[in-house]
């Protein structure tokens, strides 16, 4: 007798495993709150706060009056690979051939398609934690095991190369690298970078997929270490980057991978069988974002920088509350364990008795107990009056 069928529809267990961004689920109360009248501030959310510089946007509309409205090469029109290569060359001095790059909607679609190429049931992938949410959620989702990479605040939220390395196993198939990263504002040195790099050659069976969005956004003249400088490693290295964070182009979903050459003909493949290409429109915009005037970047980030001093100085004055001064991308990551409450306490307190929106530490890792993430792409007085507010609810 052949079993009797469910008596309702069955998702696929993988489905079962997906993880979520929990920074999501806090706009989503703070735009509650907010309709009740409640005046938020929210830093929660990881998006630059200013527009996108308006010569790319003016190449979108130009784009779109010239006709450009049909499909495009799934792995992006040539003009933009060209001008990604050029500009990762200008910069880190690497050489990138445009075949290698891979367009897609959106940083994240380099994180899925590279899990989805190397996990499955036995195999391993190393990833930050705390960390960028996503990535234990996708690790988990392709039935592999996700082996957490601790980032230690006496560190800077940095890493010990060595102790990267000892994590690696015959089983491993993935490395992600995040710097400068989300959500501790950490970044890796030059130093460390040069010292995992020289380690990994003695395990070729890893890939690396180093998730280097944030590489504009460094301060006080920390230089970028880029896993593209490494050619040792560029066999099996795919570098995620794109558009988001560097030209507050967050919704406009433009993001690249430099692959292997190996490994670009399955990158296609999936991109085919997901998106097909990405906005043609969106595309030219990218290469007047990539070739046009780069003091948007600069004066953004010298925005940034000014937030920074000010977000990190405020948290250190209430009690309970230590900051260390993050390196790069927008994120403050306070240790909060001195004011007696769980992360997650402490997120929704804010928010409730507040007004403030945070993320807890929780949401990107169990590594990120006893802190709480504050993104500064908010202006100044926000954020001072965020402060002010969160001093006073912790009885400063
Ligand atoms: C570390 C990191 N990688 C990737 C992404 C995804 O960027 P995108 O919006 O381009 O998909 C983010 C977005 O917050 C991020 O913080």
């Amino acid at each position: 007798m052949p079993p009797s069928p469910p008596s309702s529809p069955v998702l696929a267990a993988a489905a079962g495993r997906l993880g979520t961004e929990s920074a999501f689920e806090v706009l989503a109360r703070a735009e509650a709150l907010r309709r009740q009248g409640r005046d938020i501030i929210n830093l929660g959310i990881g998006q630059p706060d200013f527009p996108t510089p308006p010569h790319v946007v003016e190449a979108a509309i130009k784009a779109l009056k010239d006709g450009h409205h049909g499909y495009t090469p799934a792995n992006g029109i040539l003009p933009l690979r060209e001008a990604v290569a050029a500009d990762l060359s200008r910069r880190m001095g690497a050489d990138v051939d445009p075949g290698c790059v891979v367009i897609v909607p959106g940083g994240k679609m380099t994180m899925f398609f590279a899990v989805m190429m190397f996990g499955e049931a036995g195999a391993e992938i190393i990833y930050p934690d705390p960390g960028f949410p996503i990535y234990e959620s996708l690790v988990r989702f392709s039935g592999a095991k996700p082996v957490p990479m601790i980032l230690w605040e006496k560190d800077g939220f940095s890493f010990d190369a060595d102790e990267v390395l000892s994590l690696i196993t015959p089983a491993t198939r993935l490395l992600i690298l995040n710097s400068p990263a989300n959500p501790t504002g950490g970044a890796v040195s030059k130093e460390q970078m040069d010292r995992l790099a020289a380690g990994l050659e003695r395990h070729p069976h890893v890939a690396i997929l180093s998730d280097e969005i944030y590489a504009r956004i460094l301060y006080d003249g920390h230089a970028h270490a880029s896993m593209l400088t490494y050619p040792t490693l560029r066999d099996r290295l795919i570098v995620l980057d794109g558009w988001s964070k560097t030209y507050a182009m967050t919704g406009w979903r433009m993001g690249f991978g430099v692959w292997p050459k190996a490994w670009v003909e399955t990158t296609t493949r999936l991109a085919i069988n997901s998106h097909s290409c990405v906005n043609a429109a969106a595309q030219w915009a990218g290469i007047a974002a990539l070739e046009g005037p780069q003091d948007c970047v600069a004066n953004m980030v010298q925005a940034f920088d000014a937030r920074r001093k000010c977000i990190v100085a405020e948290l250190n004055r209430i009690p309970g509350v230590r900051c260390i001064v993050p390196k790069g991308a927008f994120y403050a990551f306070p240790n909060i364990a001195g004011t007696g409450m769980d992360s997650r306490t402490f997120q929704n307190r804010l928010l409730e008795e507040a007004g403030v929106a945070s993320t807890a530490g929780t949401a990107f890792g169990n590594h990120g107990e006893g802190f709480v993430r504050f993104s500064y792409a908010a202006d100044m007085a926000q954020i001072e009056e965020a402060l002010k507010r969160t001093a006073a609810i912790l009885g400063r």
